[in-house]
């Protein structure tokens, strides 16, 4: 058993709050284990808690639009959300409850160490940008060691402000440049290391 699949079985019996009470599912997260894009969400809502999966709601329809536009499946990136059972009523999350799930995020991060972490929620961008507003920095990808954070609006903000749709199709529309300008350098980087030592053949 994978250490993802082996983390996966321990967020299902969580009880470190007291929204393992209400739960019908904790929703892990999912996708490849080797994925360079990770999606980080606030929490599962209703259809998410039924099924134990993330995403598959309405604003989860309108992700897997904007993931087409750029020629991507949804069972290409790893998607999950920083907490991992429903709010009752869909409220926010509270500092206790993320407390509690953030081993389980910082392991998955961990575990896929994806070259893009796309940030589609204020609690998930609260992480690496504590004080920023998302109509600032929405779309402006930020380098962390080998990382690049990229904050998005949630897709649901779109549904219920259209205007947002387009904002969201051209932060999307981002996407593959970084991926392309991330493997540049890394290519770069791998020329500029110093060949190792050669072996002396006669020992
Ligand atoms: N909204 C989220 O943030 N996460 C989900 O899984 C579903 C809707």
């Amino acid at each position: 058993m994978s250490e993802l699949t082996q983390l996966y079985d321990q967020i299902r019996v969580c009880q470190k709050c007291d929204l393992s009470k209400g739960r019908t599912n904790a929703v892990p997260g999912e996708g490849p284990e080797n994925s360079e894009i990770m999606m980080i969400g606030e929490a599962p809502g209703f259809y998410e808690d039924r099924e134990g999966r993330p995403f598959v709601g309405a604003s989860g329809k309108f992700l897997d639009e904007l993931l087409a536009g750029i020629q991507l499946k949804r069972d290409q990136i790893y998607i999950c959300n920083v907490i991992k059972c429903r709010p009752p009523q869909n409220r926010d999350p509270q500092p206790e409850e993320m407390d509690a799930c953030k081993p389980y995020l910082d392991r998955q991060i961990d575990l896929i160490k994806p070259k893009i972490i796309i940030t589609i929620s204020r609690f998930a961008m609260a992480r690496w940008f504590a004080d920023k507003k998302i109509g600032e920095i929405h779309g402006k990808p930020k380098k962390i060691g080998n990382l690049v954070v990229l904050p998005m609006y949630h897709p649901a903000a779109a549904l219920h402000q259209p205007s947002l749709k387009k904002v969201l199709q051209e932060d999307f529309g981002k996407i593959p440049q970084i991926l392309k300008e991330m493997a540049n350098l890394q290519e770069e980087q791998e020329q500029k290391k110093p060949e190792p030592p050669q072996q002396l053949s006669m020992f």
